[in-house]
């Protein structure tokens, strides 16, 4: 049997332990945690998952601003909203959405952003942090992971750990948590040669590329412990059929497209003894950790 492991519910669990926090830093304080999230263009995706965030910030009472704009916004406008953002009292985090449109230079955007404001982790200063295992403000997803884990005593220690994935968003700062929490780490890319093979020697795998299904039955490992980054729409019948079995293939049918990960579903629920499915697993503990990184963040700045 495998076990399905329910970001939802961890997500509700980080979400209580952030009230009293809040409680806190509000008696503290006289305020509440203040995030502001930066979205430039129309990115639709990017769009929805902004109103997500803004939305569970709401939920929790942590003061939040969404600043939106254009897609005709400069690398010098970007950096002069940022610089506001730094300088206010009110701000203890501040989100960039990425992607931006491709004429802002992204990376002097990231760099802008004062690291103990950073809360997406994202700044090099943190990166650095991360990487010599000082404290500091971690990226939202692979800490959600390492909190799935954790939270389902999955032993991480000693095990091997394939990251399939190298962004700096994701796949690289999950496979630094890894070896933190002393895992023999692997990290695979678009230039890994024998893939599958190198997949098929994890305990615990994490699928973080971005390919529709594209870890299927034969990177698999009975019995290792999946975690599938993935978020991708199936549109066509043809995909469907390559990635689902019949029930869910009749769900496509009633839909017309239906979310998926990088990872084959009914592969991962054969073979693995434990996964995050897709919705449902790793996608709930972003905002969560973002939440929680905002939480940290107003701490810190306060001296709580
Ligand atoms: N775009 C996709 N994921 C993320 C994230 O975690 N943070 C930011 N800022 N942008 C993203």
């Amino acid at each position: 049997m495998s076990l399905l492991l329910n970001g939802n519910l961890v997500r509700d669990q980080i979400k209580t332990e952030c009230r009293p926090r809040i409680t806190r830093i509000i008696a503290k304080t006289g305020r509440a945690p203040g995030l502001a999230v930066v979205l430039v263009g129309d990115n639709s995706a990017s769009a929805v998952y902004v109103r997500n965030k803004t939305k569970t910030a709401e939920e929790l009472g942590i003061h939040h601003e969404a600043i939106v704009r254009d897609a005709s916004l400069t690398t010098e406008g970007l950096l002069a909203i940022v610089a506001d953002l730094n300088s206010r009292g009110d701000i203890d985090g501040i989100l960039v959405q990425l992607p931006l449109p491709a004429h802002i230079d992204s990376q002097k955007a990231l760099l802008a952003v004062a690291p103990e404001k950073d809360v997406d982790g994202f700044h090099p200063c943190n990166v650095g942090l991360l990487s010599t295992g000082r404290p500091g403000l971690r990226p939202c997803t692979p800490s959600g992971v390492i909190e799935i884990l954790k939270r389902y005593e999955i032993p991480i220690a000693g095990r091997n750990a394939v990251v399939v994935g190298r962004s700096d968003i994701v796949g690289k700062p999950m496979a630094m948590l890894l070896l933190q929490e002393n895992a023999t780490i692997t990290v695979c890319h678009s230039r890994t040669r024998h893939l599958a093979g190198v997949c098929r020697g994890a305990e615990i795998l994490v699928a973080a590329i971005g390919r529709t299904a594209m870890i299927t039955e034969e990177y698999i490992r009975p019995g290792a412990v999946v975690i599938d980054v993935g978020m991708n729409t199936v549109r066509t019948r043809e995909e469907a059929e390559r990635v689902f079995d019949a029930a869910r293939l009749a769900e496509f049918d009633k839909r017309g497209s239906l979310l998926v990960g990088d990872v084959q579903p009914g592969a991962m629920a054969r073979l693995a003894s434990a996964y995050t499915p897709v919705p449902g697993g790793v996608g709930p503990l972003t905002i969560a950790m973002l939440m929680r990184n905002t939480i940290e963040a107003a701490e810190r700045r306060v001296g709580l």
